[in-house]
């Protein structure tokens, strides 16, 4: 049977307001609820914030109400009944704070252990989004920012996924492009066996990329040679697009490892994959008289900024903005989808902003950003390095990725060595949880700051297993499973016989918490800021240890209802680990 989705918190408390507000009201048409969380939590837990705004309307309306204050009453008094709330009380200028009840905090908790977690999935205005992210650039090194992209990327398809939320996970990797001209003539000179390999032996793709573009840059016979080949390419010459495959899949297979030790999954639809459609887009722009000659380009000029945005070179060629366009275009119509979601660095954001307007311009989105279909670009900082710039490691002017991944892994398997695990663990165990940690850790260290700082990478930082790490919350979440495994009670049993109660103040806070798991995650997903998912994950594992501290688990009266809220508290970490692509262990 399908199990209802309770959506979140503040989002039953808003329909039960919204009743109030209707019946109080009935004057006052369409007035949305605003519940927000209490500021302070000694008057209460949510606040209702309409009576102000309300007062001001009424006012002029020779209205019975004396003030804001009466208007909260009302707000109180109209409330329909309902076992979520305990009591509320009217503060300042009409602000209603609001209790909930116990009892229905702890009901709530024990149905979410019986229905699953994902009963509690957030309820979002969508139907279909696109995650464009990772997107690196064939032939170049995928570098750390494009780790981030694709870090970033995940989480969020993730978060959206579980809102239940149709993702297209999309890579708009670099495959198309004047460069490949270069590369092309380039492989038939330094391999002329070229084709009787899928994939020649290269080896350093990025290498190769430098060693043509100096050959390009010195050599004006080559040069040519090398023009003529985009053209060849372009025109879907055999041989040409052959090459271009072959130098695509080195690159892909590269990419793959990455994403295979991160386990992220997406769906390649690269640049090139929408050249065919760009002629047709850029027509439906004309028809709308957008794009106008500039200095031999063609280019569509965007309120606000000085330069236009070019979308067909001198040369005739399209490329990066007619690309976009395009794809936009194709997302919208094509694949039916209501939020676009792009996730590159910061400093493409005039990119974005440029052909978003432009689009708007044409129609193809509503002129407010609050309608559907919608568009966001998800910008983040650089990494730096301990030095303050931009982060490389000694040998490479770049990181190799995969290099970097296996560091932090091997850095976590001597540190559980170290505490003697290796005795204790299978193999398989140990490496298992050295790669779900070490991952993990970095993962966590990128996602858990705002995304648009930067951040400095720090190996010694992000394994520590002391403040708010990976390390730390993935240790706190295997410690909360050995205090259940060790009680020798049946928690699938217990959930079933057993009830809780929140008697403890400790207690009572750690399952509000919990319950605001939903809420976060909406407001993840609607501002696009993973960081929430972690803040949220350090409170979470705070209010354990106070509850751990003060309450006695095993062998107290309490000790089923305690244990049921250890379970409760290690399923939601488990869901906020799962949302950051980070794998739990049970162990440490
Ligand atoms: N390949 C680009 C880069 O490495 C990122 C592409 C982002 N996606 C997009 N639709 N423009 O900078």
């Amino acid at each position: 049977t399908e199990k209802e989705i309770v959506g979140s918190q503040k989002q039953q408390l808003a329909k039960l307001f919204e009743e109030s507000l209707r019946a109080a009201f009935p004057d006052v048409s369409d007035v949305q609820s605003l519940i927000a969380i209490c500021n302070d939590a000694k008057h209460g837990d949510y606040q209702c914030n309409n009576a102000m705004s309300l007062w001001n309307k009424l006012k002029g309306k020779g209205t019975q109400f004396k003030g804001p204050q009466p208007v909260g009453k009302a707000i109180i008094e109209n409330l329909p009944a309902s076992e979520m709330i305990e009591k509320c009380s009217i503060a300042g200028p009409g602000f209603v704070n609001i209790v909930l009840a116990r009892q229905w905090i702890a009901n709530s908790l024990q149905k979410m252990l019986i229905d699953g977690i994902e009963t509690w999935a957030p309820k979002l205005p969508v139907k279909r989004t696109v995650v464009d992210f990772s997107s690196p650039n064939i032939a170049k090194e995928m570098h750390v920012g494009h780790l981030r992209s694709t870090i970033i990327g995940d989480t969020l398809a993730r978060m959206l996924e579980f809102s239940n939320v149709e993702v297209l996970r999309r890579n708009h990797v670099g495959d198309w492009g004047t460069q490949f001209g270069m590369l092309i003539e380039f492989l038939f000179d330094q391999f002329p066996n070229w084709e009787a390999d899928s994939t020649p032996a290269i080896g350093d793709l990025e290498g190769f990329y430098k060693a043509s573009k100096q050959r390009f840059d010195s050599d004006t016979d080559f040069k040519e040679r090398a023009q003529k080949a985009v053209v060849s390419l372009q025109g879907g010459e055999e041989k040409y697009r052959k090459a271009w495959t072959q130098i695509c899949e080195i690159s892909r297979k590269e990419f793959q490892k990455v994403y295979e030790r991160l386990g992220v999954h997406l769906e390649e639809k690269g640049e090139s994959f929408y050249n065919p459609y760009i002629p047709k887009a850029l027509e439906l722009l004309n028809e709308k008289g957008l794009i106008e000659e500039s200095e031999g380009a063609r280019v569509i000029f965007i309120e606000g900024k000085k330069i236009p945005l070019i979308v067909v070179k001198r040369d005739g060629g399209f490329n990066y903005a007619s690309t976009d366009l395009t794809a936009l275009w194709y997302r919208l119509n094509e694949e039916k989808a209501d939020w676009m979601i792009y996730v590159t660095d910061v400093g493409q954001r005039e990119h974005f902003e440029m052909f978003f307007s432009a689009a708007k311009r044409a129609g193809w989105l509503p002129s407010n950003e609050k309608d559907y279909p919608k568009v966001s670009h998800v910008g983040f900082g650089l990494v730096l390095g301990e030095d303050g710039k931009r982060f490389r490691t000694r040998s490479t002017e770049v990181v190799k990725l995969v290099d970097l991944l296996d560091e932090a892994k091997s850095r976590c398997k001597l540190a559980l060595v170290e505490r003697g695990k290796a005795k204790e663990w299978t193999a398989e165990e140990l490496e298992q949880t050295a790669e779900a940690v070490g991952y993990g850790a970095v993962k966590y260290a990128d996602l858990k700051n705002n995304r648009s700082t930067n951040y400095t990478f720090n190996f010694d930082q992000m394994l520590s297993d002391k403040g708010n790490t990976a390390v730390y919350l993935l240790y706190a979440h295997a410690r909360i499973c050995s205090i259940i495994r060790k009680s020798g009670r049946d928690i699938q049993d217990l959930k079933k016989s057993g009830a809780i109660d929140l008697a403890h103040p400790d207690e009572r806070m750690l399952g509000l918490h919990l319950l605001q798991f939903a809420e976060i995650v909406e407001e993840a997903c609607t501002n696009l800021l993973p960081n929430l998912v972690c803040e949220y994950l350090y409170n979470i594992s705070e209010d354990f240890t106070r509850f751990y501290t003060n309450c006695q688990v095993v062998g107290s009266a309490e000790e089923t209802s305690r244990l049921l809220l250890c379970e409760a508290t290690a399923v939601v970490m488990r869901k906020c680990f799962h949302l950051l692509g980070i794998t739990p262990v049970y162990k440490i």
